[in-house]
């Protein structure tokens, strides 16, 4: 599979109106703040973006992050701004050509930004022991449009959980199906290019994400992909396609489930660009100044994280309430009506 991939977007493609769906590419939910990082970019890596979604959380000022699959660099060079002089952005990608056009526009960038905050190796993502990072070393790792590009999702998502520090999150945007892919289809060089007959059913995401250790996955943003090659479309069938970004922290205590230990947190509006409100997830957007209560695993991210400096925590996990109210999961038995009504919040 390396071969037709590095074929595919090394020869095959020369620019983003090159694709044959819009799978890879989504310049419509653009935040306003991100444009004018992006207009420090050099036109051609600009040209070679094949993204599916947007991988710059907030507060990212010195964070040292890591980009699986970095292509021409769009996204190693927006987020090299974001953390600044004293963070550090590494971008690995395993096609001559991608890796070409990053590096060659190194030295523009440096002009530009006014430092050299960027590394670019040539490698494979089911390989990273092979390339000189060391364990617990990223704050971040993102990745956008190319984990279901890999023959080996379980030794990426290994290897993730090995260089993250603790507290540190996977950040990532990809391509999923709402079922299994068929193997026909998975041998279909430009479906499997296109970033579609790669993608994993989402619900095998979970369990791989699970296998590897982070027990809760928490989904920050989606949209739906048309596919709008006749020809395409018609090899596809009924499948639905969805661009997702989601956000995994590397945390021990996290539990495989949303326990009540009846705590809450008070977000202090002190994120840069996020005054009135925090989004930690797509369940999650939380207002500042309000007491909101929260399950032990929220509590943990915002508590264990880069996030911790800008909340208030009240309560600890020494007491058990059961499972949280409204998280998706509800207990199997049948209640007294009195109490079957639970606190309600949000975990
Ligand atoms: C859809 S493009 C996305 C590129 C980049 N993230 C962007 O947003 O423009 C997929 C990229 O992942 C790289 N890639 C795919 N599979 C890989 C692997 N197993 N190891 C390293 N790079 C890989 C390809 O070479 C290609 O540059």
């Amino acid at each position: 599979m390396h071969d037709v991939v590095q074929n595919y977007y090394g020869k095959e493609l020369q620019s983003t109106d090159d694709l044959k769906t819009s799978a890879c590419c989504d310049i419509s939910n653009m935040p306003e703040w991100l444009k004018p990082l992006l207009a420090n970019i050099h036109d051609e890596v600009l040209s070679r973006y094949y993204g599916c979604g947007l991988v710059c959380p907030a507060l990212l000022e010195g964070c040292r992050i890591l980009d699986l699959g970095s292509g021409s660099g769009r996204d190693v060079y927006a987020l090299a701004q974001l953390v600044g002089e004293s963070g550090h952005v590494v971008g690995v990608d395993m096609t001559d050509e991608q890796l070409a056009v990053a590096k060659q526009h190194q030295a523009y960038h440096v002009e530009n930004f006014g430092y050299d905050n960027v590394t670019f190796l040539h490698g494979y993502i089911e390989k990273l022991d092979e390339l000189d990072l060391e364990a617990n070393s990223f704050d971040i790792i993102v990745s956008n449009c190319v984990i279901n590009l890999s023959p080996d999702k379980a030794s990426v998502m290994a290897s993730v959980q090995r260089l993250l520090k603790p507290g540190g999150e996977f950040y990532f945007s990809d391509v999923y199906a709402d079922r299994r892919i068929p193997q026909h289809l998975i041998d279909d060089p430009v479906l499997y290019g296109e970033c579609l007959s790669g993608a994993l059913y989402w619900k095998d995401f979970n369990r791989l994400s699970r296998d590897a250790g982070f027990l809760d996955v928490r989904l920050v943003e989606d949209r739906p992909l048309e596919i709008t090659d006749p020809a395409l479309a018609a090899k596809i069938g009924d499948i639905q396609f969805f661009s997702a970004t989601y956000r995994l922290f590397k945390i021990a205590s996290l539990e495989d489930a949303c326990e009540d230990h009846g705590q809450a947190v008070i977000y202090k509006g002190t994120i840069e660009q996020s005054p009135h409100r925090f989004d930690l997830d797509k369940h999650h957007a939380i207002e500042a100044g309000r007491v909101l209560p929260v399950c032990g695993n929220t509590f943990r991210m915002l508590q264990e994280s880069r996030f911790a400096p800008h909340f208030e925590f009240i309560g600890d996990d020494s007491r058990h309430y059961g499972i949280f109210a409204g998280c998706g999961e509800l207990m199997p038995f049948n209640q007294p009506m009195t109490l079957a009504s639970g606190a309600g919040g949000c975990c």
